[in-house]
C-alpha cells in the first residue's frame, strides 16, 4: 500500500453545521476566483484543505479551522513578488533581513495580516496557522502543525523520499513528531538545493530541538 493512500484515507466527510457549510462554500468560491490565474496553485490549495482536514480528524484538531486554513493558506501566491515585498514593507513586517531575500516566505505572513478584513468571521487561530505555514515557529499549535504538514504532503505533491517519510508517519506518530519530521525535511531541502536559509528558521529549529530534548528527559526529579 502506498503512503499516498495512507494520507488520502484520512480524508473523510465531516458533518458541518449549516452556517459552517455556507461559510466554507463562500471561502472556497473566493479562493477559486483569487487563484484562478494559477490553476495548479488552486488545485494544491484545495488538496491542502482536504489533507489538513484529514489530519485534524486524525489528531483531534478542529476540522473546520483546518479546512479553512488549508483553503486560504496560499491566497497571496498570485501576488507578483515585487508587489508582495512592497505590501509587506507597508505592513511594517520585519523579518530581520532584507525582505527581498525572504520573498518566498511572505505570502502567508501578508495574507494573515490582510485577510481578517475580508473574512472577519474566522477565528484568530486560522490566521496564525496561515502566518506560520512558511516559516514555522517556536510555538506551533496543533492547527499550525496540521497546516504545515498538509502543505508539505498533500497528495498532489510528487513523492520524494523526504515527503514519503512524513506521509508514512501520519496516523502512526504524534502530530508534533510528524510536524518535526516535515520541518527538518524542509530545512534539508533548502540546504541541499543551495537555497537561501532564513536565519529565523535556525532560531526556530534550535527552540524546537531544545523543547524536544527537554520533553524527552521528562519532568525534573525533586531532591
Ligand atoms: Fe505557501
Ligand atoms: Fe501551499
Amino acid at each position: 500500500m502506498s503512503d499516498r493512500t495512507n494520507v488520502e484515507k484520512t480524508v473523510r466527510a465531516v458533518a458541518y453545521a449549516p452556517e459552517q457549510q455556507d461559510l466554507l462554500a463562500r471561502i472556497e468560491s473566493a479562493v477559486r476566483v483569487q487563484l484562478a490565474p494559477k490553476p495548479k496553485r488552486l488545485a494544491h490549495s484545495l488538496s491542502v484543505a482536504d489533507c489538513c482536514e484529514g489530519l485534524a480528524l486524525t489528531y483531534g484538531v478542529d476540522p473546520f479551522c483546518a479546512r479553512v486554513a488549508g483553503l486560504l493558506h496560499d491566497w497571496d501566491k498570485v501576488v507578483p513578488a515585487g508587489e508582495l515585498v512592497s505590501r509587506a514593507r507597508d505592513l511594517g513586517i520585519d523579518m530581520g533581513v532584507d525582505l527581498e531575500l525572504v520573498e518566498p516566505l511572505l505570502h502567508g505572513i501578508v495574507a494573515a495580516r490582510e485577510l481578517p478584513d475580508v473574512f472577519p468571521e474566522l477565528p484568530r487561530e486560522v490566521w496564525r496557522a496561515v502566518e506560520v505555514h512558511t516559516t514555522a515557529a517556536a510555538a506551533m499549535s496543533p492547527l499550525d502543525q496540521a497546516l504545515f504538514v498538509a502543505d508539505g504532503i498533500e497528495p498532489l505533491r510528487p513523492a520524494t523520499p523526504g515527503i514519503q517519510t512524513v506521509r508514512e508517519l501520519v496516523g502512526k506518530a504524534p502530530l508534533e513528531e510528524v510536524f518535526w519530521t516535515s520541518f527538518v525535511g524542509g530545512i534539508t531541502y533548502v540546504l541541499e538545493g543551495g537555497r537561501y536559509l532564513y536565519p529565523g528558521t535556525i532560531d526556530t529549529y534550535n527552540s524546537l530541538a531544545a523543547a524536544r530534548r527537554n520533553a524527552s528527559r521528562g519532568p525534573a526529579k525533586s531532591a
